[in-house]
């Protein structure tokens, strides 16, 4: 059924890079959405967005937000740039997903989720792996049976500048290799496997964690002033009792991924590569319950969500929203706290 103008959805795209092209296709392919204007500092990717979707051409979110009738916004920018944007999308009174992680600075990121939680907007986080079939059959069964112990990685390859490398080919490589500017691997990366450890487990109260560093530097085509580490382990307390060990790693491009191990008393949920399979295996039995992950279908059902609630007002089936993404975001930030101090660190959210 086509949507009458008056049901259609305004958004604005705040950010026109990589990960616009996952939103993109639901949003341009839906019948209740509007893309109403395009907005990015280096002005050529909006209006590339623009001349392929319609819409208006902006180099500033307050610009677009203050010049433009919108019911939502998209919020996808570098680590370093939050806090502007969100600021403006309240002060318009514009609800905004906006994508992980949510900023660099946890002091200005507690006052912003404060912020943002007394405009009562709408609000949504781009932690989609929350939305995924095989993570929400564990979060049920772990409501039953708690996590004791997790265990998970992201284990990859460093950025180059090697022809045909993402990092060389792409924006991303202007700022992912820079601490001050992504926050590293674990903060900007791993931080979905940190925030499926608080979906799934709950809070974390305390963090410790150590580098390893140097082993990339000896490449010659890393790309130029790079200086994250090469690897984390971080080791978390949970508020249950549970304890639990993230690792990440971008200096070891053979034979890694993704993967999340929690244990319980009856089940063990493995999940393994970037869409979360799970194999669950329970105690007694033979064999075990084997949930593929949602590859195609994961950023739209994300998107529809968000889209719904903007609609509905109904914020129910939102699964991640800016108070929650900004904790575990906080959790990951806590982690390059302790790695500053060489001391655990209390997770203030
Ligand atoms: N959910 C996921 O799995 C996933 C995957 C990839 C990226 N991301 C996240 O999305 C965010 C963006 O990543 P990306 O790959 O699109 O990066 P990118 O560098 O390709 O694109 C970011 C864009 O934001 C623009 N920008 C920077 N500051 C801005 C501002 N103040 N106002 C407007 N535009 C601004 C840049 O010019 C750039 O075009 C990151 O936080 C990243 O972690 C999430």
């Amino acid at each position: 059924m086509t949507a009458t103008p008056k049901e259609k959805v305004r958004v604005g795209l705040i950010g026109c890079g990589g990960i616009s092209n996952a939103h993109l296709p639901h949003l341009s392919t839906s019948d209740d959405v509007e893309l109403a204007a395009f907005c990015d500092v280096v002005v050529e990717r909006a209006e590339k967005h623009a001349a392929k979707y319609g819409g208006q051409v902006f180099d500033d979110a307050s610009k677009m937000l203050n010049s433009t009738e919108l019911d939502a916004a998209y919020i996808l920018i570098p680590t370093y740039a939050h806090g502007a944007p969100e600021r403006a999308c309240v002060k318009a009174g514009v609800p905004f997903l906006v994508e992980k992680p949510l900023g660099i600075n946890p002091e200005d990121l507690r006052a912003l989720s404060t912020e943002v939680q007394e405009s009562g907007l709408i609000t949504a986080a781009g932690f989609m792996n929350r939305y995924r079939k095989s993570v929400n059959r564990s979060k049920e069964l772990l409501a039953a049976d708690p996590a004791i112990l997790l265990d998970g990685a992201w284990i990859g390859g460093p950025p180059l500048v090697k022809e045909g490398d993402y990092f060389s080919t792409q924006p991303i490589g202007l700022w992912w290799p820079f601490k001050e500017k992504s926050g590293g691997q674990f903060v900007e990366q791993v931080i979905h496997t940190v925030d499926l450890a608080r979906y799934l487990v709950g809070d974390v109260t305390e963090v410790f964690a150590y580098a390893a560093n140097g082993f990339n530097q000896k490449l010659p085509n890393l790309i130029k002033g790079y200086n994250l580490d090469d690897a984390m382990v971080v080791s978390m307390r949970f508020a249950n009792g549970a304890v639990g060990n993230i690792m990440s790693c971008c200096a070891a491009p053979q034979g890694g991924g993704v993967f999340l191990n929690v244990w319980g008393s009856h089940h063990t949920h493995k999940f393994s590569d970037w869409a979360h399979h799970v194999q669950i295996h329970r105690s007694g039995e033979k064999g075990h319950e084997d949930i593929a992950g949602d590859i195609d279908d994961i950023f739209p059902t994300e998107d529809r969500a968000f889209i719904n609630a903007v609609k509905s007002g109904d914020r129910s089936s939102i699964k991640c929203n800016h108070a929650d993404g900004v904790k575990s975001t906080l959790l990951a930030l806590a982690a390059n706290e302790s790695l500053e101090t060489g001391k655990p660190v209390t997770v203030k959210y």
